[in-house]
């Protein structure tokens, strides 16, 4: 009989909430307007014959490279973040291995090691979800191999200084240490030009956020040339599709879009805790294009209350240390307004929910 290694039998499938999901999103992270326009000028100018051709990554990898400041033989274009997290366990962890991450954090991190039968060791985050620097370096044993960080972390927006990054990737030299800056365009700190002199440093970005390509699935993982090498044998040379290919010059180009996106999404993100602050909902101060809010005993009506108002968020509950926590992405100008509105009219009818529940 076919049987699944056991790894993967102990598994549960990671099924994010897609479903119907009309409104205004605000519970993926996303771009709330999509992409740059040109990326769809593009994109109609592609023929049956680009689409017949296998897609030629090599091309695009120089120009991201040189966009980042690396060289090509450090950069990896991957199909979103969640491809370089996958490939980077399969290049570095052996079953038995053990992967350190921080909790809360994103879920990939820990189903990709999982699935390579690693161990995957969970530090708490410090109070109010700061970065468990000592947590981990307490942690690094002789068996780490893998630590990954996302730097804004999600679901919470907090940060790790360059400063405690470094000292990790020094602490574990015989660990990849994955750098997850899916975040980097709201935070605006980066190690990416410290991947050439940090021998197991590996940093990944994606285009799904600022960008609005989350659609197209493409990322980038970058990282010194020799690790690189091995986990460029680890990929699909067709991992990238071409429309993505050919996508993404026109998405790099256009900075004064993403400038302009990113501007209205830090502006939206202080306007959002200062309601949230007046309101007296505790907040994790964030970094990132989303807030995480402790609502408490009224997170799930909050969550319908403002599906009512056609505004779709995000319960983490289920997150360690998160119950009663709702996560809102932060978009444009206009989408904040009506968010904000929206929690303006939610709270009050909470606050009565709030007093039924005492
Ligand atoms: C920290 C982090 N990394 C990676 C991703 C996924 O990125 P991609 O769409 O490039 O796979 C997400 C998406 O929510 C994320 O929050």
């Amino acid at each position: 009989m076919l049987s699944a290694r056991n790894v993967i039998v102990a598994l549960h499938e990671y099924h994010p909430p897609l479903g119907d999901r009309t409104g205004l999103r605000l519970d993926f992270n996303e771009n709330t307007v999509g992409a740059s326009p040109r990326c769809l000028t593009r994109l109609r100018a592609l023929t049956v014959e680009d689409l017949a051709r296998y897609p030629s990554r090599e091309p695009i990898e120089r120009e991201v490279a040189s966009f980042l400041g690396l060289r090509p033989k450090e950069v990896l274009l991957t199909n979103g973040v969640d491809e370089g997290i996958r490939l980077l366990c399969e290049t570095y962890l052996e079953p038995g291995d053990e992967t350190i991450i921080v909790a809360p954090t994103f879920a990939m991190y820990e189903i990709c090691a999982l699935a390579r039968g690693a161990r995957v060791i969970a530090v708490p985050a410090e109070k109010g979800f700061a970065f468990p620097l000592e947590g981990i370096l307490t942690a690094i044993g002789p068996r780490t191999r893998m630590i990954a960080i996302a730097n804004p972390n999600n679901p919470t927006g907090t940060t790790a200084t360059e400063e405690a990054l470094l000292q990790i990737a020094n602490a574990a030299p015989e660990a990849a240490l994955l750098l997850d800056e899916a975040y980097y365009e709201f935070f605006g700190e980066t190690l990416m030009s410290a991947v050439p002199r940090v021998p197991n440093l590996f940093v990944a970005r994606t285009f799904s956020k600022a960008y609005g390509l989350a659609g197209l699935r493409v990322g980038v993982l970058a990282g010194p040339e020799t690790p690189m090498g091995y986990v460029r044998r680890a990929c699909s040379p067709y991992n990238v599709n071409t429309v993505a290919l050919a996508v993404l010059p026109t998405a790099l180009a256009d900075t004064e879009y993403v400038d302009q996106y990113v501007a209205e999404v830090r502006r939206g993100r202080e306007r959002l805790q200062k309601v949230l602050l007046e309101r007296g909902i505790q907040y994790c101060p964030s970094r990132a294009n989303f807030v995480l809010g402790d609502f408490g005993a009224v997170c799930k009506e909050l969550v319908r209350s403002m599906n009512r108002r056609g505004i779709l968020v995000r319960d983490r509950s289920s997150d360690p240390d998160c119950e009663g926590h709702v996560r809102i992405t932060v978009g444009v100008e206009a989408h904040t307004d009506k968010l904000l509105a929206a929690l303006r009219e939610s709270l009050p009818e909470l606050k009565s929910a709030v007093e039924v529940v005492r």
